[in-house]
């Protein structure tokens, strides 16, 4: 008896979190890749990279495109429907999300070869320092804290970010608030040219 029970536990023991885990590769594949990529670093300029960034960024970004409480641009693929984060994340589930989070956070980021003005770039590496890296640490390459990785970003993707918090379209934590009010129009164009730089 013992050691049926033994057996049975033993048994479900090993079926059991197949049976009930999402599989994050699969999401992203059917979900996600048309737009972010297979690995998470995006074809498309205005899709962010989203690879080797944090399980819990991850997890909290997609929470807030689910709850609405930041608002997904609309995107169509090249080999796909336009559509936006809100919908895409609107029916999955926390297992869902947990798993696609942890998929592409075990994806290494690669720095998007883009052009960029090396003059701007070296200005903005100063204002970066001042002002964003304490939150956005080794000059935006950081994906700790949970925050999105900004060194290699697409600029295109950028410009739209930097637009959105500055027209008050986009929520931001009130402490980047603080710095992010002080730049001038110069400063982001600054900023956006040195997170564009690093490759
Ligand atoms: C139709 C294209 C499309 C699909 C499909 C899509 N995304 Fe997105 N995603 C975008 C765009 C565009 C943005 C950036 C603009 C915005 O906020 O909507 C974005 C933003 C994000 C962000 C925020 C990144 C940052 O730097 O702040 C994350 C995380 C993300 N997507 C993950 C996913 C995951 C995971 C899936 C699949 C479950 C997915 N996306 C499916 C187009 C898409
Ligand atoms: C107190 C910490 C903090 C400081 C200081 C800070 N940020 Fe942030 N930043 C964050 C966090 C946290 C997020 C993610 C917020 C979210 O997704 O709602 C973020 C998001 C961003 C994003 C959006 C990235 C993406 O892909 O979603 C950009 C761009 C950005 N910050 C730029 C800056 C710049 C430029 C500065 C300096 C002027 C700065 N930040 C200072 C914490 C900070």
């Amino acid at each position: 008896m013992k050691k049926l029970a033994l057996a049975i536990t033993t048994s479900l023991l090993i079926t059991a979190p197949f049976a009930v885990m999402a599989d994050g590769a699969s999401i992203a594949k059917d979900k996600c890749a048309a737009c972010h990529g297979e690995d998470g670093n995006s074809p498309n300029d205005k899709v962010p990279s989203i690879a080797g960034f944090s399980v819990d960024g991850l997890t909290e970004m997609l929470n807030a495109y689910k709850a609405g409480d930041r608002e997904g641009d609309k995107f169509k693929p090249e080999d796909g429907e336009e559509t936006d984060m809100n919908a895409v994340t609107k029916e999955m589930s926390d297992d869902d999300i947990k798993a696609v989070a942890e998929f592409y956070a075990s994806k290494a980021f690669k720095p998007a070869v883009q052009e960029f003005d090396a003059e701007l770039a070296k200005i903005g590496a100063k204002i970066h320092e001042k002002n964003c890296e304490k939150c956005h640490s080794e000059g935006g390459a950081s994906a700790e804290d949970d925050v999105a990785i900004l060194a290699g970003q697409w600029k295109p993707y950028l410009i739209e970010q930097f637009e959105e918090f500055s027209e008050g379209e986009r929520d931001m934590p009130k402490k980047m608030a603080k710095k992010f009010k002080k730049l001038s129009d110069d400063d982001k164009k600054a900023l956006i040219e040195y997170y564009a730089s690093q490759q």
